[in-house]
Parts: C-alpha cells; sequence; structure tokens
C-alpha cells in the first residue's frame, strides 16, 4: 500500500506529518512511502533524510500518484488531491467544526476523512492524541514568547546593584498547554497561580508548586470535566469569574491563557477593562486566539499593545517548534495507523465498532458518518 506524504500548502505551516523516523517504521509494516519535495523542510529535515530511510522523493502529482493513504498536518484541500486511489484514507488535523464544507467535500469525492484531532481522551489513545503532543509544546513555546516580549527577568536576582524581583504569572485554563506554561514559568524563576473551571486541576496546580485561584462562591466543573473537557458555564459562574479575575489581575506581569471548549468558541476571560488595570509592559499571551480568543483585543498573527499592555496572538504555536511537533505529531499518526495495521492485508482495517474509529471518521461511503458533526 502506498502512503504519501505532503508538503503542508497552509501559509506558516512548518510542520510535516512523517519523519524518516516513520518513514522507516511504516516501511517495515511494509507500506511504500512517498513524500513531496520539500516536506520536511520547515522542519529542518532534508529530503535525503527521509530518501535514507526509505521514501520516494517527488514532485505532488508523482507523490499522489496511486496512493491510498494521505498523511497531513493540516487538511489537504481536495481540489489539489488528484490521482490518488479511489477512496484513499486521509489521516491529517482536519479542523472538522472550523471547515465544516470541506468535510462534505472530501465526501463527496469518496475520500475515507479521519480527523485526529477528535481522538477519543482513553488511556489506548494517550500516544495518538495530536492535540496532547501540540498543546503540550505550545504551552511552553507561550511562556517563552511572553519572556521575549516581557522588559524585565522572570527569577528573583540578587545583584551587587539591587534586587530583581520574580514576575509574576498567572495561567488561566490548565489543560494540557496551561500545566505545561505552569512548569515552564516556575522553571524560569517566576511565581506562578493558575485558575481552570474544572476541579481536578487545582491538585494539579499544587503539585507543580503554583498556586490556584478559584471561583469558591459558584459551582464549576467536578473532577476531570466529561473527557477531560469543559464545557460553557452559567451567567453566575461567569461573573464570580471576571470578579475574581479583576481582583487577580491587576497585580500579574504576564497571563497566559489558554481556555478552550470543543467545538464552541473559546470562552472571552479577560476583557478590555481589566486589561486596564495592569502595569504598563505587561504581557499577555493568548493561546486560545484562533479560535476566537480568551482575550479582548487580541489579534490573530499579531502582538497588539492595549494600554501599554503587549497581547501576543500568534497563529499555530505548535508550528513555531516545528521539528519538535513534527517529531511528536508524526508518532501520533504512526501510533494511530500501527494500532489499526492488519499485517496480512498489508493495510490498516478500521472496524465500525471501534470507540477510536467511531471518534475520529468522519466520512465513510460517500457520506459524512461522525456523531459530532451531525447531532
Ligand atoms: P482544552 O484545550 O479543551 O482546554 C484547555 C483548558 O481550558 C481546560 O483545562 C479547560 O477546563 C479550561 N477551560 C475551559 N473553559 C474555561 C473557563 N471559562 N475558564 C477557565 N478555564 C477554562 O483541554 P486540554 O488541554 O486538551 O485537556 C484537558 C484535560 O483532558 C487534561 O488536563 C487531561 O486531564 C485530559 N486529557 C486526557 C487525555 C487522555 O486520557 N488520553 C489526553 C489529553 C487530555
Amino acid at each position: 500500500m502506498k502512503i504519501a506524504v505532503l508538503r503542508e500548502q497552509i501559509d506558516g505551516e512548518r510542520r510535516v506529518a512523517a519523519t524518516p523516523e516513520t518513514v522507516r517504521k511504516f516501511v517495515a509494516l511494509g507500506a511504500t512511502v512517498a513524500l513531496e519535495a520539500g516536506a520536511g523542510d520547515g522542519a529542518s529535515i532534508a529530503d535525503a533524510a527521509y530518501a535514507e530511510a526509505g521514501a520516494e522523493i517527488g514532485d505532488r502529482a508523482g507523490t499522489l500518484a496511486g496512493a491510498a493513504l494521505i498523511l497531513g498536518v493540516q487538511g489537504p484541500d481536495p481540489q489539489s488531491l488528484g490521482g490518488s486511489a479511489p477512496g484513499a484514507w486521509i489521516v491529517a488535523g482536519l479542523n472538522p467544526f472550523g471547515e465544516r464544507a470541506r468535510v462534505d467535500v472530501y465526501a463527496a469525492a469518496g475520500f475515507e476523512a479521519l480527523a485526529m484531532e477528535l481522538m477519543p481522551r482513553i488511556t489506548r489513545a494517550q500516544s495518538m492524541d495530536i492535540l496532547s503532543s501540540q498543546s503540550n509544546l505550545a504551552g511552553y513555546k507561550a511562556v517563552l514568547d511572553a519572556a521575549a516580549e516581557y522588559g524585565r527577568a522572570f527569577p528573583m536576582m540578587m545583584t551587587a546593584a539591587g534586587t530583581v524581583s520574580a514576575a509574576k504569572v498567572f495561567v488561566m485554563g490548565v489543560g494540557v498547554a496551561g500545566l505545561q506554561a505552569i512548569a515552564t514559568a516556575r522553571r524560569l524563576g517566576a511565581q506562578v497561580s493558575a485558575t481552570d473551571v474544572r476541579s481536578a486541576t487545582r491538585e494539579q496546580i499544587q503539585s507543580l508548586g503554583a498556586k490556584p485561584i478559584f471561583v469558591e462562591n459558584v459551582a464549576g466543573i467536578e473532577g476531570e470535566g466529561s473527557g477531560g473537557y469543559a464545557g460553557e458555564m452559567s451567567p453566575e459562574y461567569q461573573a464570580a469569574q471576571a470578579e475574581l479575575v479583576s481582583a487577580h489581575i491587576a497585580k500579574q506581569d504576564i497571563v497566559i491563557t489558554t481556555a478552550l471548549i470543543p467545538g464552541r468558541p473559546a470562552p472571552r476571560l479577560i476583557s478590555a477593562a481589566q486589561i486596564a488595570t495592569m502595569k504598563p509592559g505587561s504581557v499577555i499571551v493568548d493561546l486560545a486566539v484562533e479560535q476566537g480568543g480568551n482575550v479582548e483585543g487580541a489579534v490573530a498573527g499579531e502582538v497588539a499593545t492595549v494600554h501599554g499592555v503587549k497581547i501576543v496572538g500568534h497563529r499555530n504555536v505548535p508550528s513555531r517548534l516545528a521539528a519538535d511537533a513534527s517529531a511528536l505529531f508524526s508518532r501520533n499518526l504512526y501510533n494511530f495507523l500501527n494500532a489499526f495495521w492488519d499485517k496480512e492485508a498489508g493495510k490498516p482495517v478500521f472496524p465500525d465498532d471501534d470507540e477510536i474509529v467511531q471518534g475520529v471518521r468522519l466520512t465513510q461511503g460517500g457520506k459524512v458518518v461522525n456523531a459530532r458533526l451531525l447531532s
């Protein structure tokens, strides 16, 4: 069976969906791997390294010719997939809620699209979870981006010329990205506090040496929340949270926001009025900016300045660490495909009654079949 690894076409996407390591592993499974020339450039992986691992390097048409499995980081334009085998699988981050119309086009064209970001949060699927692997890197990079924009140091320093005080960092949303942001800010010597709506995160915040800041008078989400995810909060909760944030944020130097709700716009957590209470020179990084933003005034792809406060809204933060992000993403794809690989058939077999398959499968036999898209 032929696997095609495409060069990403979206502007600013530096990641690649396979590395020489995963190419070798696919070849060991008996697959043929074709790679579009230059696919690894953004992640600093030369074509020669892929060729050495056993990939055939060619142009897009040659790479796709007869391919039964197409790997991507982001969803490829269906019009650009000519020459692939009828009923080919597309395995990538397909942004199915944001690019709903494109899912219909995949179905109509007969592709079997599998959206890796819909991987269920079950133990068996942890090694296949692109949201976790990429969010972890984004949380780390958000802190470095904040440090780069901040005109002061993070750690306390006692010098002959006097003392530099530690930066105060507040992390809002303590999922995978938030936990890594807390850990990174702590390593840099900051004083860290954090908040979330899911009660299970309180202990996680404490275990990383940070201070939990929680709404106390209105119930949030018990435990981990359904599937580890939050939902939209009641107006009472939102009001209590706004009051809590107003009291805390004026004393912070750095705020990192990571709050997301699957399939919904990101919750608004910081208003322009709250930003106005922060000290000039403070920095906010909004990791949710592409999902609508947690911060009023955040602009995707820009560093905005509001009341002297910098609001960092970089797009596609994992791509800013393209080499590591690609290595982890590629392993996620390999782990998924390997788990369903039928050695005798020489290709993956995706059983209809498997929880993972039901989670990620978007289209089958010309139709959109994913329950979350149809509900
Ligand atoms: P996410 O990216 O969907 O959201 C980020 C964080 O924002 C979450 O912690 C969420 O509770 C929080 N949030 C949402 N609305 C908020 C609001 N109004 N105010 C404050 N915070 C708000 O979540 P992520 O990072 O993808 O994962 C969350 C959890 O899921 C993880 O901490 C983990 O426990 C679990 N998980 C389990 C996996 C598995 O078992 N395979 C894999 C990945 C995550």
